[in-house]
């Protein structure tokens, strides 16, 4: 499949299980990896990207195993992890990339990382700075870009970092290094970001890490405890059905058992603040995550203005932003957001140039854009592309669903990198 068309939808009901969230996946296997003994991670995402994670811990000789959404890891420990025989393969996923490198900066053998043309052009100057400020010995091409060159068996020591953009995958790496440094790590960050690898870090190694405030220090060479993992589903996939909720006109929907950690909640603040009825029900923090159901209805939605803080806490969603504002009353602006250009595709301009092409007045900005929805906007198009950009595919899938004529969406077989039974849970909720 690479093209879909989706037609305009008469109402979505029901309630869906949203697959398992992405960024805790990748963490679960990277920590039970590293954790002697036996790791069961539950409700696993058995997407492109967390399955890139799972191979190369097996390409370095770590025993996993799934058996339908459930993966079993069976490890010796960090100090037995070997070289894998080849080049070490991360698809189109910057978690993956991010997070293994500052592993493999602390371990004595030499890794090489390379990745699809997506990946190929994003920065791992962020990665290799602070890494090589630690002792590591991290090479990436002239353009900051990959093949990436991890040169093992050097000493790491400890640094103070004060991140420069708010980034989870940047702190992610840097933690992955300060575990194995001769003397603790302390990472400043002045704008939050998500803090799973925190949370699971604590989890597997209490005595690893601490958090105060905007500071977070690392404790080196703590023991790591085998766990058991219960990873709730993603709100980044479980968004596309928030947003299709809100605007397809007679629909009420329930969206089981979401990750609702407080630094990925933005896009539920937003849609709060345009008029949304969405609500949370049984929230629960069963693991070290809370999780809860998402209920939302249709609405009339105003309009907003984004920039700052928040944006770290919906920086998967901001596209999904973007459609809200083209069914809202007036003019939204979502201003801060540059860091979208740096995502599996130019997120700014790809939303932008697809939204267009449907009619919406939206405008791009530096760092954001603006857009006007107070005029009717479905104009008849059956070219959308989704530049390969999984996130794209499914924003444009959702706004299919209020066009008047159905649309084809080019590469919209990128969902498999985050949510591979999008399309089937979007027939569910039409069907019922
Ligand atoms: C991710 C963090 C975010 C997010 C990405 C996944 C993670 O990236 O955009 O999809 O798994 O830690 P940054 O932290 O680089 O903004």
């Amino acid at each position: 499949m690479t093209s879909v068309v989706i037609g305009r939808a008469n109402g979505l009901h029901g309630s869906l299980t949203i697959p398992g969230d992405k960024s805790i996946s990748h963490c679960s296997v990277i920590f039970g990896s590293i954790s002697k003994g036996k790791t069961v991670i539950n409700h696993f995402l058995k997407s492109a990207d967390c399955l890139c994670t799972i191979k190369a811990f097996q390409q370095m000789g770590v025993k996993i195993a799934s058996h339908g959404d459930q993966v079993v890891i069976n490890s010796q420990g960090i100090d037995h992890l070997h070289a894998p025989k080849t080049k070490l393969q991360m698809g189109n996923s910057g978690t993956t990339t991010r997070l293994i490198t500052g592993l493999l900066s602390g371990q004595p053998f030499n890794t090489t990382l390379v990745g699809d043309a997506s990946l190929s052009k994003r920065p791992m100057k962020r990665i290799s700075v602070p890494l090589n400020k630690m002792g590591a010995k991290v090479k990436t091409t002239r353009q900051g870009t990959l093949p990436l060159e991890i040169n093992g068996g050097q000493k790491l020591h400890g640094i103070n970092y004060v991140m420069p953009v708010a980034s989870a995958q940047v702190k992610s790496s840097i933690i992955l290094a300060a575990i194995q440094a001769s003397t603790p790590t302390k990472i400043t960050e002045p704008i939050f970001s998500r803090d799973h690898t925190e949370r699971m870090l604590k989890k597997f190694s209490p005595n690893s890490i601490k958090r105060n405030g905007h500071d977070i220090v690392i404790t080196p060479h703590q023991a790591f405890t085998s766990q058991t993992i219960d990873v709730p589903g993603d709100i980044s996939s479980a968004a596309y059905f928030m947003v299709a909720g809100a605007i397809v006109p007679d629909s009420e929907i329930c969206l089981k058992n979401v990750g609702v950690n407080p630094t990925r909640t933005g896009l539920i603040k937003v849609m709060k603040q345009m008029g949304a009825n969405i609500q949370l029900k049984n929230l629960h923090n069963r693991d070290s995550e809370p999780a809860a159901d998402i209920i939302v209805k249709s609405s009339k939605l105003h309009p907003c203005h984004i920039t700052g803080d928040i944006i770290p806490a919906l920086i998967d969603e901001v596209p999904l932003v973007a459609l809200l504002g083209a069914c809202a009353d007036g003019v939204t602006k979502v201003t801060g957001a540059q860091e979208l250009r740096y995502k599996e595709s130019n997120r700014l301009a790809t939303t932008t140039e697809e939204l267009q092409k449907m009619g919406v007045k939206i405008k791009e900005l530096p760092d954001g854009f603006v857009i006007d929805g107070s005029q009717p906007w479905q104009s008849k198009t059956d070219d959308l592309d989704s530049h390969n950009d999984h996130r794209i595919a499914m924003m444009l899938a959702v706004a299919a669903l209020i066009a008047k004529e159905p649309v084809k969406i080019h590469h919209a077989d990128s969902i498999r990198i985050s949510y591979p039974t999008f399309f089937k849970d979007l027939k569910k909720l039409e069907n019922k």
